[in-house]
Parts: C-alpha cells; structure tokens; sequence
C-alpha cells in the first residue's frame, strides 16, 4: 500500500468505484459491506485531511456534498419524447404496418423490445468522461437541473472510463433513463410514514419523482433511487443500432434492464411482450408495458416523428391489473364543489402491490350503467396511477336480497337538498356551507400545489372546521389571533402550534398564480391558474375582465371564462379575496419586464410550418410576452420567419425578400435566453 495520499485516494477512489458498479449495477458484490465500509472511511479521512486532493469523481461526492440543488432549466439538446400506445395485439401490429410502409420496400425490419419501467425519465450530460448535468424531462424540451440529486444514485457512474472511446470527443455524450424507486424501498419508507402516522406516499413512481426533486440532496439520498438506463446519444458515436448502444451502455458502467431482446418481426416482439407480461409481477420494481423500438438508427431517421413521440417507436400496455372482492357498502362523499360522489367500501384485497378497500364508482348514472349493488361480488382494477375502480359486478355471484342502489335525495353530510345540473352526472349538495364543503375548499386552500401550509392536513382541519376556528379558508390568517387558546388544547401542543402559524405566515409570499389557484374558482386548475396570472398580472385585472377578454388567453375556454366571471360576482367571494388581500397574500404578479432589451423587442416574426416543442398560438404569445409582435403574413418588415417541419410557401417568400429565417432550435434557444433576462 502506497503512502502517498495522493496515489492512494485514487486507488480507494477506484477500488470503490469498481465496488460500486459490483454492487449497485451488476448486483454480484465481492466484498462485504464491512469491508466496503472500511475503504469509504479510509477515503473519507485522506480527504478530510487533504481537500486540496479530493477527485471530482470521488464516490464520497454522492452524499451529502453542500451543493443544492439549484433546479435552473436545462434546455435538451434533443427533445424528450414521449410514445404512442398500443393496447392490444392489432394496434401492435397496425404499428408494424405503419412502419413497414413508410420504409423503402424489402428493408429488413428489426425491433427492440424493453421494459417499460414505470418511473420518470431523466437525462445525463457526460462531458470529457464526467457527469456534468442531470436533468429531469419537464416539458420534453426544458427540464430541471436536478445534477446533485442525480449524483446520490449509486448506480449512475459520476465518470466513465475513457478507454472505451476512440476519440476524445466520444467524452461528450448523453445518457437517458428511467429513474424508479424498488417496491420494497417504497414500502419501507411508507411502513415508517405509518407508524409516525403521517401520510402515505401513493406509489413507487410519485415517490421517486418528489424524491429527485427535493431541494436537499442529503434527503434524496435517504431515499433511494435506481435507473435504468435505455438511450445513448453521441454526435459522433459509429454506433448503428438501438442493441448496440445497450450494450455499449453496460460495458460503459450503466445499468441496463436485462430483459430486452432483438426481435425480428412483430410476431416476436408479441410473443415477447407476453413474456415480459408474465414477468411482470415478480420484478422488484414497476412496470406499466413495454417499448418497442425499430433497431436501426437509418430507419429511425426515416420514420422520424410527429408532434411529440417518434413514429419508429411505441408502448405496448399491459392490462390493468384486476381483482374480484365483495362489495360491502356504497357511501357518499361531498366534495368542496359540493359534488356528491358515490365510494365503493371494499373487502379488503390485494392487488397490484397494495392493499385496496376503496374505490371510486364515478356517479350514480355509473352505478345504474353497471347495477352495482350493495353486497355484490365485484370485479375491481387498477391502472398506473389512476385510483382504483370498480369495473363489473359478477352477477352469478349476487345474492337474493339485493336491491339497486338509489340516487341519493339529500346531502349526506348536512342533509340539505341536491341537484343535479343539466349534462352533468354529478348530484350536488345545494348548501354552501356544508361542513363537507368547507373543509374541502381550506383543504384545497392548503394543499401542497396551492398555499402549500405545512402542518395543515385533512385531520386538523376537520378539527378546526368543528370547533368554529374555521369557517372559510381566509380564517387561517385569523388563527393567529387565536394563538393563545390553541395553545391551551391539550392534543396539539405549543410547538406544532408555532410550526403551523409560522407556516401560514410563510405561505402569504406564495405568488400569485398559487393564491388564484387556491381560491377554488371551479375549473380552474394549477395550469389555467398559472395561464390567467400570466395574462392578467393582477386580480384587480382579472376581476375586471369581462368573459371574451378571458376567453382570448392562450387555451383558455368558455367554460373557465365563465365560472371565473362567475366567481367575482359573488359578493360572499368578493369579501373573501378581499380578506386576502388585507391579510397581505400575493395578488399580484411581477410585472412583465417588456422594457428590458431582448432579441424579440421591437421585431416581428412570422412562425410557419409545425413547431415539434410548442403550438404555434403558444409561441406566439411568448413572442408577444417579450415585447415582439407575431403576424401571419411575410413581407418585407418581417424581420424573422421561424420555420418548423413542413414549412412551405411563407419559407419559400421568406427566401426571396432575403427576410431572416430561424430554424426552431434557434427559435428556442434566443426564447430561453431572452426568458431568462
Ligand atoms: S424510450 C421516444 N425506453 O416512457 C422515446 N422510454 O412514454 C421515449 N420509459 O418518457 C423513451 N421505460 O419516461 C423508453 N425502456 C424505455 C422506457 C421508457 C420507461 C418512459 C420514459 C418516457 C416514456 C415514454
């Protein structure tokens, strides 16, 4: 052994990284953990007393190191696809056929064959041999940093080695991947949760993407994490297919699922996918179906894409999981729009991974539909991550007594009368001020997408709803008020009551598109909320604004215009947001900076031909957001026409006035710069 700490933090350095891969890759360990242990220490201490020596690649560097996260964009150099499904046997094969005919005729035809693992996509930028950049998908074409939290999983080599190359710019390349936590992983955490009696997570895959977001890689590596890896991308790589660059991904140090295989017509691929279907439930991790991708990178640029997923791929979906269970009663349950929506109170069963006693049955036309009864044998399912529902009744099995079900002619919860709108489904309770209602609205008020205040969950404000601290969700900045009588009630304690006032005081700097969500204007989710923030900048704006100005906001419809307008013609809202407002809640946006100089200010632009990142009305508005103007038809004052796939006559004028053209890519780059200003 060396007494260089030099030599010899590069010798542990390797020798762990060498276990790393043993371990973590290939799953076949040679040493114990105890020896392992003892090298990390040993490396942990020569670094400790030599940080000038510390390797950037050091395995040490996974956890724990202080770097945040920052989560800044990371624009894709290609998009992140997604796929087209196929659910049965004739759409696999409608797929071949598609593909078939878009080749020159007599090309032999291959096809990969993956698991499909059910958690999220991310993509790794390896520079000079060193993972520089983890980034999460987002919208296919901008995603989030997310390189320190990338880092804590085990199995992503931080550095590949660089005799694997021929040349040095082989060093530069990216890798893409599905990231997933393992069921048993999930379980444990969740068996922990329980007995904390906290919430549980709902499912491997949500766990694993809040769990590659979070702010802190410390935490993140307390969760762990795996990937597999399945897309190779290199601008000079000689690589010819698909299979190769798995195999090149393995012998790299990655991951790679081993059940894949190289099929030569689609009869394979199917007898493939219904292996891999039979597989499925003895895999440590989830699984929603498989993809199948045309082997040969020369056919794949042939094929192309379209909109937002490639024709040489696809997705083969595996059934959903069902079981057969008694049903044991039907309740009603009030949500906060007062919409009574009817549960399925199960047999407790098994399936696909959890427990279920729970499940949606829709609403009572629903029930009417399929004659479910109270006391049926039942046939349930789950899909993905999609709540769990009741698909048939098993009619042989139904017993002597049962009688159907009946629409339900008061509220359940405060026992006022229901309606049922026109084109609607959905009975609803007539009383606004059901405690259902109520506690629905401050839940939603509160929840992790709106005002996000910790430490006020369903169970507390049940309680507070109850015991008149709350009748609306602008109570919550009146508890404070009340701080001292809480205090006084034996079961919540001085510090919980600190932490949840502190966190309402916290949640008042939420910005504004978060508090417009939270205040629960029907049809308004997270997304529209952000859209008519955007827009309007303020709520005095918002308010003012008659349907038609709402309806002009880019994918914004009727239906929202109007239960927004709605909304602010009530005076019951109109003295809630009001309340907000003197709580001092954020009901304004920042003002667009349209004064700061940008490529776009002043410049009008043209866009033709279809854009594979955003729809075109999408990218006009961004252009009008920076202070550039979007028009329809060239001439000589346009100062660019930004071209997409298939452009055609505007291009061709574009090219005789000698007016500037940007391809998209640039289009992109000069938007996300100019974004950012
Ligand atoms: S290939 C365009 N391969 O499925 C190519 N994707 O719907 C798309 N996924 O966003 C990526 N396992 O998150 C590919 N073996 C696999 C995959 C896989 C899971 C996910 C991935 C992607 C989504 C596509």
């Amino acid at each position: 052994m060396t007494n260089d700490p030099r030599k010899r933090i590069q010798q542990l350095s390797d020798e762990l990284k060498y276990h790393d891969h043993r371990y973590y890759v290939l799953s076949d360990p040679e040493i114990t953990d105890l020896e392992y242990d003892m090298l990390y220490k040993e490396l942990e201490r020569l670094e400790r007393e030599n940080p000038e020596l510390v390797l950037p690649d050091s395995p040490t560097r996974r956890v724990g190191s202080d770097l945040e996260n920052e989560f800044k964009p990371v624009l894709h150099n290609y998009p992140m696809l997604s796929l087209a499904n196929t659910y049965n046997e004739e759409e696999l094969f409608d797929f071949d056929r598609r593909v078939r005919e878009s080749l020159p005729p007599g090309e032999k035809v291959e096809y990969v064959v993956e698991y499909k693992i059910d958690g999220l996509s991310v993509s790794l930028r390896y520079q000079n041999c060193m993972l520089v950049t983890g980034a999460t998908r987002g919208d296919g074409v901008t995603g989030e940093d997310v390189t320190a939290n990338v880092k804590t999983i085990r199995s992503i080599p931080l550095s590949v080695d660089s005799s694997n190359f021929s040349s040095e710019a082989d060093g530069n390349f990216e890798v893409r991947g599905e990231v997933y936590m393992e069921k048993a992983v999930f379980e444990g955490l969740n068996l922990e949760r329980q007995k904390k009696g906290e919430k549980l997570f709902a499912n491997p895959r949500n766990l694993a993407s809040g769990t590659l977001k979070l702010l802190n890689p410390a935490d993140t590596a307390k969760r762990p994490l795996q990937i597999f890896t399945y897309y190779y991308l290199s601008n000079v790589s000689s690589h010819k297919t698909q299979h190769e660059n798995l195999k090149f991904l393995s012998k790299l140090g990655f991951r790679v699922n081993p059940n894949h295989a190289l099929c030569n017509s689609i009869q394979e691929v199917l007898n493939f996918c219904k292996e891999l279907e039979e597989k499925r439930d003895n895999l440590p991790y989830e699984v929603d179906g498989v993809v199948i991708k045309v082997n040969s990178f020369r056919h794949q640029e042939l094929l192309g894409s379209i909109a937002k997923s490639p024709r040489w791929a696809c997705a083969f979906k595996f059934k959903a999981k069902q079981a057969k269970t008694r049903l044991n009663d039907i309740t009603w349950q009030v949500g906060r729009t007062g919409a009574i929506t009817p549960v399925a109170e199960l047999e407790p069963v098994f399936l696909a991974g959890s427990t279920i006693s729970r499940a949606t049955l829709h609403n009572f036309d629903e029930i009417t539909k399929k004659d479910i009864r109270r006391g049926d044998t039942v046939i349930i399912e789950k899909g993905g991550d999609v709540i769990p529902k009741v698909v048939s009744v098993v009619i042989e099995e139904r017993g002597a007594n049962t009688k159907p079900e009946t629409a339900p002619l008061t509220c359940p919860v405060c026992g006022s009368g229901v309606f049922r709108p026109e084109n609607e489904a959905a009975y609803y309770c007539e009383n606004g001020e059901c405690a259902a209602q109520v506690k629905g609205r401050i839940e939603h008020f509160a929840s992790r997408g709106a005002m996000d205040i910790e430490g006020l969950g369903t169970s507390i404000i049940d309680q507070f709803v109850d015991a008149g601290y709350l009748k609306t969700y602008a109570d919550i900045y009146r508890l404070k008020e009340k701080e001292r009588e809480l205090k006084s009630i034996e079961r919540f304690g001085e510090k919980s009551i600190d932490n949840l006032l502190n966190s309402i005081e916290l949640s008042k700097n939420k910005p504004f598109h978060k508090v417009l969500f939270a205040i629960g204007i029907r049809y308004v989710g997270a997304g529209a909320a952000k859209k008519l923030a955007d827009h309007f900048v303020s709520l005095e704006r918002l308010m003012q604004a008659g349907e038609a100005e709402i309806t002009e906001v880019y994918e914004i419809g009727e239906a929202i215009a109007r239960s927004v307008v709605k909304f602010f013609s009530d005076g019951h809202n109109l003295h809630l947001v009001s309340d907000l407002r003197e709580f001092g809640l954020q009901l304004e946006g920042e003002q667009r900076k349209v004064a700061v100089d940008n490529f776009f200010k002043n410049k009008s632009f043209v866009l033709t031909g279809t854009l594979s990142s955003m729809k075109r009305e999408e990218a006009a508005e961004r252009i009008t957001n920076l202070g550039g103007k979007s028009v329809s038809s060239v001439s000589k004052n346009t100062d660019f026409v930004i071209a997409g796939e298939s452009a055609g006559s505007k291009l061709d004028k574009a090219q005789k006035l000698g007016v500037g053209i940007l391809t998209e890519e640039e289009f992109l780059e000069k938007l996300l710069s100019a974004e950012k200003l």
